[in-house]
């Protein structure tokens, strides 16, 4: 019996009557790859890299998949991800406690662990784009991106965490990396003026190709958990200061004050903007896009990727479809690179 309203086409079947159907360009494989808007490569990833001084690997328990290498085997990891098509990666040091001060002096010591990592890096595959964080928590025995004040005039009664002194440690760090040989400096400090300072300090040393990549728009999230246990590198209980970094990572509730940030970043020289996290701050990658021309990164961070992982272990998720679907998503909402602890197994499956 026919649907009353329906009309019939000429073979007696149902026909709802519209010139437009979009689904005409959705009919097949080619049609969609034809049609596409947005294409993940390998090229567009960063690979991140935790590195410690031992000369074995140690599996990081809320990062499965995750290690902190070796130098050695960070080498291999590079030579691996590069035949995979990835040509940056980004290194993350695991200090030794003993090496830990308020100052966070080991940041720019040039026999220290992160220049001598570039170093081998960039001898062995000078084509690799070799990115570094800049700030001083993992050197710090506060367990904070800055320096410390030491009275309790700040936040809570808690002691400050010190702008312009931090600004000028960070300066000997990025000289020091840029000296070992790194192509990308980017600091995820949030200190105010870091990039112009930065800026300033590697010209004034002749580093004018070394590119600033500025954490542009970093939030005070709970999804950094894991990179927090992978590096012991959380604010501490000992610390003075508070156990969270809300005085200079940005609001969760705020998206306004990202344009702030990135309009300060453009005009203090930065080369390209992140967002970070990335999932739950699509919006905000797409409020950058809008409104600066400028290259966009972001920043999968290991929450989420700890996150992915838990399903997928549980067979909750298919982690490739799921995984490649998040990468496709970055690149929609503005994002031109992504940094992402799934790159070389992304890269892997692109590949395939
Ligand atoms: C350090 C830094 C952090 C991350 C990148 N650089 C931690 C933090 O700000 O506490 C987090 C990355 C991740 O969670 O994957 N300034």
């Amino acid at each position: 019996e026919p649907v009353p309203g329906l009309l019939l086409n000429e073979n007696g079947g149902p026909w709802v009557a519209q010139r437009a159907r979009t689904r005409r360009n959705r009919k097949s494989q080619g049609m969609r790859d034809m049609c596409a808007e947005n294409i993940v490569t390998p090229a567009n990833f960063i690979y991140p890299l935790f590195i410690h001084t031992k000369d074995y690997n140690e599996a990081i328990g809320s990062m499965p998949g995750c290690e902190r290498h070796s130098v050695d085997s960070a080498l291999k990891e590079v030579a691996e991800a590069y035949k995979l098509g990835i040509r940056s990666v980004i290194i993350f040091p695991k200090i030794p406690d003993e090496l830990k001060t308020n100052a966070a002096d080991e940041c720019y010591n040039p026999n220290g662990l992160v220049p001598q990592v570039i170093m081998r890096i960039k001898d062995k595959f000078p084509e690799v784009a070799v990115w570094t964080d800049v700030a001083l928590d993992p050197y710090s025995d506060q367990g904070h991106d800055g320096m410390v004040s030491d009275d309790s005039r700040g936040d809570g009664g808690f002691a400050r965490i010190l702008n312009d002194e931090t600004i000028e440690q960070l300066c000997r760090q990025a000289l020091c990396q840029a000296r070992a040989g790194a192509d990308v400096v980017a600091p995820s400090d949030m200190m105010d003026g870091r990039v112009g300072a930065l800026r300033d300090a590697l010209d004034a040393h002749g580093h004018t190709e070394v590119s600033i990549v500025s954490y542009t728009a970093k939030y005070a999230s709970a999804y950094y958990g894991p990179f927090r246990d992978a590096l012991d590198s959380a604010p501490r209980e000992s610390s003075r200061a508070p156990r969270n970094k809300k005085t200079y990572q940005m609001n969760p509730a705020n998206s306004k004050e990202a344009l702030i940030e990135a309009h300060l970043d453009v005009a203090e020289g930065a080369d390209m903007l992140m967002v970070k996290p990335g999932m739950p701050y699509l919006d905000i990658v797409r409020l950058l896009r809008d409104n600066t021309s400028l290259p966009i990164s972001v920043y999968h961070v290991s929450g989420e990727y700890a996150m992915m992982k838990a399903a997928a272990e549980r067979g909750w998720i298919d982690e490739k479809e799921v995984v490649l679907e998040a990468m496709l998503c970055f690149k929609r909402a503005g994002a031109n690179a992504i940094l992402t602890y799934y790159a070389k197994q992304a890269a892997q499956w692109l590949n395939e």
